[in-house]
C-alpha cells in the first residue's frame, strides 16, 4: 500500500521504534526491500536519491516500478516513495510524478534561505497529501557528490525549521554517510537530547545508518528517532554476494550468465540485511 510517511513515523515514535529508509537502486533492490517488509510486517520508506532516480530512468519510471510491483507482489505493509536529500527542483519534480513523501536538504542554505525554500515545499508537498522531511546541520560524508561535515545542528534552528509543518526532520548529530572513521566520535546524544526537547512529538531522522553500533541506534530511538536511513550497508551487502558469485566461477557454468541468476545472490543479500535492520530498528510487526 503505497502512503505518505507521516502516519508510520507518529506511530513509530509514540512506540518507540524506527522504520527502516532503504534506499533503492534498481528492480532487483526494489523488490529485496518489499518482498522483506511483508516477510516482517514492517512498514518501509524506499529511499531514491536524484542520482538512483536518473539511473533508474526517471522518477516517473521509479513510481510506475514501485507501484506496479506492490500491487504485483501482493504488498499490504504500508510503503512510502521517498526522495532522498532532494535539492529544490528535484522536489518539485517528484510531487509531480506521484512520489508519496520527499525531503528537502537545504541544509547547505543560510538557514533563512532554508527556512523560506521548505515553507514553500510543504505547502506544495501537504496540497498533495506528501509527506516532507527537512534538515538541518549537514551529514557528513559523501551523498551523490555533495559532500558535508558531519556537524551537529543547532537546536534552535530545528525548532525553526520543525515549526513550518514538517513532517519528520533530519538533524545533523555527528552522523556521516558511508562507512565510519576509526576515530569517528560517535553520535551526539546532548544535541539530539536538546533538538527533541525543543520539537516535542516531531519524528527525527538518522541517516548514515550503516556502521552505527546496535547500543547507539537503540538510545537515539529512545531519544526520539523514528526513521533510519541505509544505503551503504546494502551495497557492500549486494557487492559482496555478487562477487562472490562470480569469482566461484559461476558465471560461466550453464546459464550463470542469464542475468536473473547473476543478481540472484545479490538479491538475497538485501533482504537479509534490510530484514536484520527491522529487526534492530524494532518495526517487525508494526504494519
Ligand atoms: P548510509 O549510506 O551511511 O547507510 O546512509 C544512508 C543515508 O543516510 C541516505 O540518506
Amino acid at each position: 500500500m503505497l502512503v505518505s510517511a507521516t502516519e508510520m513515523l507518529q506511530k513509530a515514535k509514540a512506540g518507540h521504534y524506527a522504520v527502516g529508509q532503504f534506499n533503492i537502486n534498481n528492480l532487483e533492490w526494489t523488490k529485496a526491500v518489499l518482498l522483506a517488509a511483508q516477510e516482517n510486517n514492517s512498514p518501509v520508506i524506499l529511499g531514491v536519491s536524484e542520482g538512483a532516480g536518473k539511473y533508474m530512468g526517471g522518477y516517473n519510471t521509479v513510481v510506475g516500478m514501485v507501484s506496479g510491483m506492490i500491487k504485483d507482489q501482493n504488498i499490504t505493509v504500508p510503503v512510502a516513495i521517498h526522495l532522498d536529500h532532494g535539492s529544490y527542483d528535484h522536489c518539485y519534480k517528484c510531487i509531480e510524478a506521484g512520489f508519496s513523501s520527499v525531503m528537502f536538504d537545504g541544509s547547505h542554505y543560510p538557514i533563512e534561505e532554508n527556512i523560506a525554500k521548505t515553507k514553500e515545499l510543504v505547502a506544495a508537498a501537504h496540497a498533495k497529501g506528501i509527506s516532507i522531511e527537512a534538515e538541518v546541520g549537514s551529514i557528513g560524508g559523501e551523498e551523490d557528490g555533495v559532500i558535508g561535515a558531519g556537524e551537529c545542528a543547532d537546536p534552535a534552528e530545528c525548532k525553526a525549521i520543525a515549526d513550518l509543518g514538517i513532517d519528520f526532520l533530519a538533524a545533523g548529530i555527528g552522523n556521516i554517510h558511508g562507512k565510519y572513521p576509526a576515530n569517528w566520535a560517535g553520535l551526539s546524544f546532548e544535541t539530539l537530547d536538546a533538538i527533541q526537547q525543543l520539537t516535542g512529538d516531531m519524528p527525527l531522522v538518522l541517516h548514515g545508518g550503516t556502521g552505527i553500533p546496535t547500543e547507539m541506534i537503540q538510545k537515539a530511538i529512545s531519544l526520539g528517532v523514528a526513521k533510519i536511513n541505509v544505503n551503504t550497508e546494502c551495497q557492500l551487502s549486494f557487492a559482496a554476494a555478487t562477487r562472490k558469485y562470480i569469482e566461484a566461477g559461476k558465471d560461466l557454468e550453464g546459464k550463470g550468465f542469464d542475468p536473473r541468476k547473476l543478481l540472484a545472490p545479490g538479491f538475497e543479500a538485501i533482504k537479509a540485511t534490510v530484514k536484520e535492520k527491522m529487526e534492530i530498528f524494532g518495526s517487525i510487526d508494526k504494519a
